[in-house]
């Protein structure tokens, strides 16, 4: 297939998964705000428009909505109160603007790989991502996905942990279409032996700690995790029912055992680690065992390697909008034997959000720079709800270390 072909089609399934997304809501449940955390739906639908109409079309659709869709100017608590589009004219103004992009795209050169087009298909789909977040949240009713359940959790034949041994990998990518810029430039980084476990943290696990009084020990947490432990007041993960249940998209279930945790924040996975005398693993470290193939010194796109993700290698694109329960996706083990290294859940990282060596901002500060500093902690591997194109061994998110929206567990490591 063509790069124009490619990058049409990926065009196309983003706003297919948007509009697939939104259609069984109602225009109320649309332009409420469902948490403080979080936009009205219908602004991201709009914001997803607008991003577009500004960075692909020369000659401009909308210039008139930029204030109110720039998210810089007005903090996600303060949407709700903006001159919001209907759902219904946002719509129509995404329809147009794509009409137009399809235009442009026919006859655009695309010498750097078709950067800005690949940018906007992930930018697309990573508010998808962000409104399922939403949809969580969400009261009530509930959102009703039709999805098949993910599949049964296999018999346990992995070892805990495995070990990395130390040496140099290289970190970061050098892809000019489609890593942002936060990834660039490659850089060899050396990562002395460690042990990192084969999966990520369970349900069972975690509420073992739970149940041996972790959130009411000190000594597990860090400082400021403590104080926000104190603060927040809280004692199990978000939508946990402290009766071995939880709320998934408004309807209750039985915690399945076997399924990685989520919705924890950065200082609840800190004290875990701690509790099991392990640690979070930095950044480097996660990568190196997602993507570093010790027999052929080589690097890879995604864990089982550069292939591009099938049904077989991850629970990606919301397929069982959930988890799976870890080693249901033996073929997508890492060269280490890790596996759901991409998918199923985010994974908190020890590391700040900070440039590589070389780090330039491309093509706008405020998609990584401006969030550079300890006030953000690094996630990677995406989640179940995290589409392919933003998917791969590299890519780099960001959020506050209370946070617990997100769709995010982790797993730990420990020296070797
Ligand atoms: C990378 C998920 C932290 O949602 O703030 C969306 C992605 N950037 N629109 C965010 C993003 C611009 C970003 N995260
Ligand atoms: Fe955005």
């Amino acid at each position: 297939m063509s790069l124009h072909d490619t990058l049409a089609d990926a065009l196309h399934e983003a706003r297919r998964r948007s509009l697939d997304l939104l259609d069984p809501l109602t225009e109320a449940a649309l332009v409420a705000q469902h948490s403080p955390l979080m936009s009205p739906l219908a602004w991201d639908l709009a914001h997803i428009g607008n991003y577009e109409d500004q960075w692909l079309l020369p000659s401009r659709v909308g210039a008139r909505y930029d204030d109110v869709y720039d998210a810089f100017r007005h903090p996600r608590r303060d949407r709700p109160s903006l001159p919001l589009l209907n759902p219904a004219a946002a719509r129509r103004y995404l329809a147009e603007v794509r009409g137009r992009v399809l235009d442009a795209l026919a006859d655009a050169p695309l010498d750097d790989g078709g950067f800005l087009y690949a940018m906007v298909v992930q930018h697309e789909h990573q508010h998808d991502e962000t409104m399922l977040a939403t949809l969580q949240l969400m009261a009530g009713e509930g959102y009703r996905p039709l999805a098949p359940p993910p599949p049964a959790a296999p018999p346990r034949t992995w070892p805990d942990d495995v070990l990395v041994e130390g040496g140099p990998f290289p970190m970061g990518s050098d892809d000019r279409a489609w890593a942002y810029d936060n990834e660039r430039p490659s850089v060899e980084v050396d990562v002395p032996s460690f042990r990192i476990d084969t999966t990520p943290v369970t349900n069972a696990a975690y509420a073992a700690f739970v149940a041996d009084s972790g959130y009411d020990e000190p000594r597990w947490w860090s400082d400021a995790g403590w104080a926000w432990r104190q603060e927040a007041g809280l004692a199990m993960p978000q939508f946990w029912d402290g009766a071995g249940g939880r709320l998934r998209f408004g309807i209750a279930e039985a915690l399945p055992p076997e399924q990685p945790v989520q919705h924890v924040c950065w200082y609840e996975a800190d004290a875990f680690a701690r509790w099991t005398g392990k640690r979070l693993l930095t950044e480097a470290e996660w990568e190196k065992a997602a993507s570093w193939d010790p027999a052929t010194g080589t690097k890879r796109r995604y864990p089982w390697g550069d292939e591009a993700p099938t049904a077989d290698h991850a629970n990606l694109g919301q397929r069982h909008f959930g988890p799976a329960p870890v080693g249901a996706y033996p073929a997508g083990q890492s060269a280490y034997g890790c596996l759901a290294m991409v998918g199923d859940v985010w994974e908190w990282t020890a590391s700040d959000f900070a440039p590589y060596p070389g780090f330039r901002a491309y093509p706008y500060r405020e998609y990584s720079e401006v969030f550079y500093g300890p006030e953000y902690k690094v996630l990677r591997g995406g989640s179940w709800a995290t589409h392919a194109s933003a998917a791969r061994t590299t890519f780099r998110n960001w959020d506050y270390p209370i946070r617990r929206q997100v769709f995010a567990g982790f797993r730990c490591a420990q020296d070797a």
